[in-house]
C-alpha cells in the first residue's frame, strides 16, 4: 500500500492526491484520502484506480484544509471494495486511519470492540485501529500521540499506521513497524509517505523512522518517539533523485521509459566502481575485504525478479569467485532451518528494500550470525539499515510495477561482487576476471544496441497476443532469463507462461508442445560450443513437434538460423554477461504483448511493485 499525510500551508487535498499518484504502483486497489478542515474530517474513497477517486472528487470537493492523508491500497484483509478502503473512522467520526501491513491479532481486538460495544463497518484490520484510538483517546493525557502508542502496544504483526484526530487539528501522528514510513522536512510543511517519490516534489530532505517508532507531525517541526514515548534520534538525508526521473517523460508507460533508460541505468550502476586500471573499488560496500577473504559460502535470497538476478548470480559467483552459492526464494528461506554460520554470506537482493519476504529471510540470517549484504535500490529503505553492508543500484526510481532497469542494474552489482571477491580472493581466474571488468564497461553500448532493433521483437508480440500460452527455454544463465522471461509475459499479459531449462524438457514440459505453439530459446554464445550445441538439438526437437520457434541468438550466428521461425539476434558478449542483452527483448516482447491486449502495464491486475506483507 501507499500512504501520504500532509501538514502545512498547501491545500492538502492537492498534495495528497499528488503524492499518492506517485505512489499507486505500491497497490491501486483502492484509494482514499480524508482532510481536516475547520475542525471537521472529511473523507472520500472509491474501489479502483485513483483516478475512481479523483472523479469522485471532482463530483464533491471536500471543504478545502490544510492538514490530510490519503491511501492508496493493495488488498490483503476484505475485498477490495469501496468499504473496504481507508481511511477507516471510529464510531464518533472523529478519528481517522491508514495503514499498510498486517495486523495479525485482529480477530481477538475486534471481538474486544464489539463486546464493548463498538460497531466495526468493514472487513478490515485497519478499522479495529480506528476504534482502538478512540478508547484510547479517552484516558491518553498526551492526545493523539500518546494513543497511538498505547494501541502499538497492543497491535501484532507488521504495520505503518498514520492517524489525524479533529481534537488535534494541527496534527497527523504516524507509527511504524516492520513495514516503511518516511518524513519528508519542508519549510512551514511536513510529509509523511512510504517512499519519497510522494514528496520530492516539495522537499529533498528526508528522515528515515526506525522500528516501532511514533511521529508527531505539525506544520512546525516533527518529533519523534519509541513506543515507550521515549525521544528518538534521529537521522536526516538528501534525496538526490531528480523529480522528472518519476515522471513519464514523454512516453505512454513508465515501463517504456525503464526499459528505455537502461542503457543508461547499467552506467550509472557500474560509475566509480570500475577503476582506469581495470580494479574494483567497492569501498561503500562496508564490508571489508578480510571479512570477504573468510567468506567460506553464499546464499542469496530474493523474490520475484530480484530471486531471477540472484540465480544468475550463482553462476558468476561459482565461476569467477569459486564460492559455493546458493540461492533461495526469500519466503521459502525462513521457514527451514539453513545451515549457516559465521563465515556464510547471505545476499539479499531488493529493488525496494521493503519486500517483506526479503526482510523476515535477512532477519533469519542474522539470527544465525551470518554476514548480511544486501543489493537494493531504494536508499533510506530498510534492507540496507538491517544488513552489515549494501551495495546500491542505480537504477532511479522505477516506477512501473514489473521490473526491468532494476533487474540489469542487479545483475551489474552482483558481477561486480563476484568478480570482487575473486579480486580479493585471488582466484586462478585473474587474467580472465580483469578483461570482465573490461567488458562490463562495454555493456552500455551493447544494451543500447539491443533496443536500437526492437521493432520486428514488437511486430511479433503484437501478432501473438492471441496465444494463450508461451513456453520459453534456456541453458546455463539462459535458465534465468527464460524464467524471467515467462514472469514478464504472466505479470503484464496474463497468459500462461513458463520457463524451463532446455535440457530438462525431455524429462516432461515436451508434452506441451502442439502444432503452432510459440517457444522463446535464449541460445547461448557460440564461443560456448558445448552449451550452444546441446541448446541447437533442443530447438530442432522441439520444432520437429510443430513448435514455433522464437530464438534469441548473437548476431552472425548461422547454425541457429534454418531452424528459427523468428530469429532475434543481440550483440555477441561472454555467456555470463549474456543476461544484459538477451533479458531486453523478452522485456520489449511482454510489454508490447500486453498492451495489445489493451492492458495497463504500468499497473497489471492484482500485483504491487513493493510488497510489504508476508
Ligand atoms: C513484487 C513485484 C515484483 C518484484 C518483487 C520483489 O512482487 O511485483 O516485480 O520483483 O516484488 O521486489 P523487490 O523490491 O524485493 O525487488
Amino acid at each position: 500500500c501507499g500512504i501520504v499525510g500532509y501538514v502545512g500551508a498547501k491545500p492538502a487535498l492537492d498534495v495528497v492526491v499528488d503524492g499518492l499518484a506517485r505512489l499507486e504502483y505500491r497497490g491501486y486497489d483502492s484509494a482514499g484520502v480524508a482532510v481536516l478542515a475547520d475542525g471537521r474530517l472529511a473523507t472520500a474513497k472509491r474501489a479502483g484506480k485513483l483516478v475512481n477517486l479523483r472523479n469522485a472528487l471532482a463530483d464533491e470537493p471536500p471543504p478545502a484544509g490544510t492538514l490530510g492523508m490519503g491511501h492508496t491500497r493493495w488488498a490483503t484483509h476484505g475485498a477490495p471494495n469501496d468499504r473496504n478502503a481507508h481511511p477507516h473512522t471510529d464510531c464518533s467520526g472523529t478519528v481517522a486511519v491508514i495503514h499498510n501491513g498486517i495486523i495479525e491479532n485482529f480477530a481477538a481486538l475486534r471481538a474486544e470492540l464489539e463486546e464493548r460495544g463498538h460497531k466495526l463497518s468493514s472487513d478490515t484490520d485497519t478499522e479495529a485501529v480506528a476504534h482502538l484510538l478512540e478508547d484510547a483517546l479517552k484516558t491518553a493525557e498526551g492526545g493523539l500521540a500518546e494513543a497511538m502508542r498505547q494501541v502499538c502496544g497492543r497491535l501484532e504483526g507488521a504495520f505503518t499506521l498514520v492517524a489525524v484526530h479533529t481534537g488535534d487539528p494541527d496534527l497527523v501522528v504516524g507509527a511504524r513497524r516492520n513495514s516503511p514510513l518516511v518524513v519528508g522536512v519542508g519549510e512551514g510543511e511536513n510529509f509523511l509517505a512510504s517512499d519519497v517519490a510522494a514528496f520530492i516534489a516539495h522537499t529533498r530532505k528526508a528522515i528515515e523512522l526506525g522500528q516501532d517508532q511514533v511521529v508527531e507531525l505539525r506544520a512546525g517541526g516533527v518529533t519523534v518517539t519509541d513506543f515507550e514515548g521515549r525521544p528518538a534520534e534521529v537521522k536526516e538525508y538528501h534525496v538526490d533523485w531528480d523529480v522528472s526521473a518519476a515522471e513519464k517523460g514523454g512516453y505512454d508507460y513508465f515501463m517504456l521509459k525503464e526499459i528505455a533508460e537502461q542503457p543508461r541505468a547499467v552506467a550509472d550502476t557500474l560509475l566509480g566502481r570500475v577503476g582506469a586500471d581495470g580494479r574494483l573499488t567497492l569501498d561503500e560496500m562496508r564490508i571489508t575485504d578480510q571479512e570477504l577473504r573468510e567468506v567460506d559460502k553464499i546464499i542469496i535470497v530474493a523474490c520475484g525478479t530480484s530471486y531471477h538476478a540472484g540465480l544468475i548470480a550463482k553462476y558468476a559467483i561459482e565461476h569467477w569467485a569459486g564460492l559455493p552459492c546458493e540461492v533461495e526464494l526469500a519466503s521459502e528461506f525462513r521457514y527451514r532451518d539453513p545451515i549457516l554460520s559465521r563465515s556464510t554470506l547471505v545476499i539479499a537482493i531488493s529493488q525496494s528494500g521493503e519486500t517483506m519476504d526479503a526482510l523476515m529471510a535477512v532477519r533469519h540470517a542474522r539470527e544465525q550470525h551470518a554476514k548480511l549484504l544486501g543489493i537494493c535500490n531504494v536508499n533510506g529503505s530498510t534492507l540496507p539499515r538491517e544488513c552489515d553492508g549494501v551495495l546500491y543500484t542505480h537504477a532511479g526510481p522505477e516506477i512501473a510495477v514489473a521490473s526491468t532497469k532494476a533487474f540489469l542494474t542487479q545483475l551489474v552489482a552482483v558481477y561486480l561482487i563476484a568478480l570482487y571477491l575473486a579480486q580479493v580472493r585471488g582466484t586462478k581466474w585473474g587474467d580472465e576476471v580483469f578483461a570482465m571488468v573490461q567488458l562490463l564497461a562495454q555493456m552500455p553500448d551493447k544494451v543500447d544496441k539491443v533496443l536500437e532493433t526492437m521493432e520486428p521483437v514488437r511486430e511479433l508480440a503484437r501478432s501473438l497476443a492471441g496465444e494463450r500460452c508461451v513456453l520459453f527455454l534456456g541453458r546455463h544463465v539462459g535458465f534465468p532469463v527464460a524464467l524471467e522471461g515467462a514472469l514478464k509475459l504472466k505479470e503484464l499479459a496474463y497468459m500462461h507462461a513458463e520457463g524451463f531449462a532446455a535440457g530438462e524438457l525431455k524429462h516432461g514440459p515436451i508434452a506441451l508442445i502442439e502444432e503452432g505453439l510459440p517457444v522463446v530459446v535464449v541460445v547461448p554464445p557460440r564461443a560456448r560450443a558445448v552449451l550452444h550445441d546441446k541448446i541447437v538439438s533442443n530447438i530442432q526437437e522441439i520444432r520437429a513437434r510443430g513448435a514455433r520457434t522464437i530464438v534469441i541468438a548473437e548476431e552472425g550466428d548461422g547454425t541457429v538460423e534454418p531452424y528459427a521461425d523468428t530469429l532475434i539476434a543481440v550483440p555477441a558478449v561472454p555467456t555470463l554477461l549474456q543476461p544484459l542483452v538477451t533479458t531486453v527483448p523478452l522485456q520489449v516482447f511482454a510489454c508490447e504483448l500486453a498492451t495489445a491486449k489493451g492492458h495497463d502495464v504500468d499497473q497489471p491486475r492484482n500485483l504491487a511493485k513493493s510488497v510489504t506483507v508476508e
